[in-house]
């Protein structure tokens, strides 16, 4: 059966998983185009159905793992033997168990796993990590990826050849988290609370971008206040904020990633699996 339509669906906080899902799917030419924005909590209270005549592009930021609200998010998806190429977006640090989850999750709601793929971008967190990614090499590497996973589907092959590797750095290697990661993938990602403080300055022109953009509704922008114990850390509203006036306030999380940046400064690239 041909493909009738393209659908591009992605859990991007700070937009750097969109531009990667839009990248690899701009090579994919002659279908109409539907896209599924899981961002907002609304979005995800709808079921995304999925025909087997449809060609799911589907994107996720990572952090070691897909991100704290993957359970929802695959919850909401529906696929019937619906063929899905899947990517992850991280800031050149790992990926951890990132695509392996990706692939049992979207073949436990009915998709057809044909192509998965990691990219770099630059770090949410530090945006001095991973600065510039993905550059013109990357971009390239995308609409490649894109082109061989569509050629692949279109020639009516729909299953993966290749399994997805897991992904720690070396010094990670050995550390009782990343082991206990690997035995409960099913377990969600979440910071500690007291890494998720922020604050709202001055700055501040109440234009509702972040309150919109929140995964989960954690902004109070009249009391310039966020529900710590809610929110995921995703760093989307600092980095949407067209004021900057957003920032982390916590020391714990600026001491994490003064050690992360001196770590994750040699260059990834890009792999993908077909
Ligand atoms: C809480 C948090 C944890 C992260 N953990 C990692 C990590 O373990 N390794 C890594 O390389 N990047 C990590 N990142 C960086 C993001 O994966 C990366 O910047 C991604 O491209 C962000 O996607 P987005 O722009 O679509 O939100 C983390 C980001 C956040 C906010
Ligand atoms: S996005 Fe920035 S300027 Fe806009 S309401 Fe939020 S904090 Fe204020
Ligand atoms: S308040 Fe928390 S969950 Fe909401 S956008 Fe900001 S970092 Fe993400």
């Amino acid at each position: 059966m041909g493909i009738k339509k393209l659908h591009l669906v992605y859990f991007s906080p700070s937009g750097s998983t969109e531009r990667a899902v839009r990248t690899v799917a701009s090579v994919i030419e002659g279908l109409s185009v539907e896209v599924h924005d899981l961002l907002t909590s609304g979005s995800r209270k709808k079921k995304h159905v999925f025909s087997p005549d449809d060609l799911v592009v589907f994107g996720m930021m990572t952090a070691g793992k897909l991100f704290t609200l993957s359970d929802e998010i695959f919850a909401c998806l529906e696929g019937h033997d619906t063929p899905f190429i899947g990517i992850i977006t991280y800031g050149n640090g790992y990926y951890g168990i990132a695509l392996t989850e990706m692939l049992g999750r979207a073949e436990g709601r009915g998709f057809k796993v044909a192509a998965l793929g990691a990219f770099i971008s630059r770090h949410s967190m530090d945006t001095a990590i991973a600065h510039g990614r993905p550059d013109a090499e990357d971009m390239k590497t995308m609409r490649d990826f894109g082109r061989k996973a569509f050629m692949k589907i279109q020639g009516g092959d729909y299953s993966l050849h290749e399994r997805p590797k897991t992904n720690w750095s070396s010094w990670e290697m050995g550390n009782k988290v990343i082991a206990y990661r690997e035995e409960h993938p099913e377990e969600p990602y979440a910071l500690p609370t007291d890494c998720k403080a922020k604050e709202i300055s001055d700055d501040c022109i109440r234009c509702g971008v972040c309150v919109q953009r929140c995964p989960v509704d954690a902004i109070d922008i009249e009391a310039r206040t966020f529900d710590l114990e809610a929110c995921i850390g995703c760093w989307g509203c600092i980095n949407r904020c067209p004021r900057h006036a957003i920032t982390s306030t916590s020391q714990d999380m600026a001491d994490i990633m003064r050690k992360f940046g001196a770590r994750f400064e040699a260059r990834r690239e890009p792999e993908f699996f077909l």
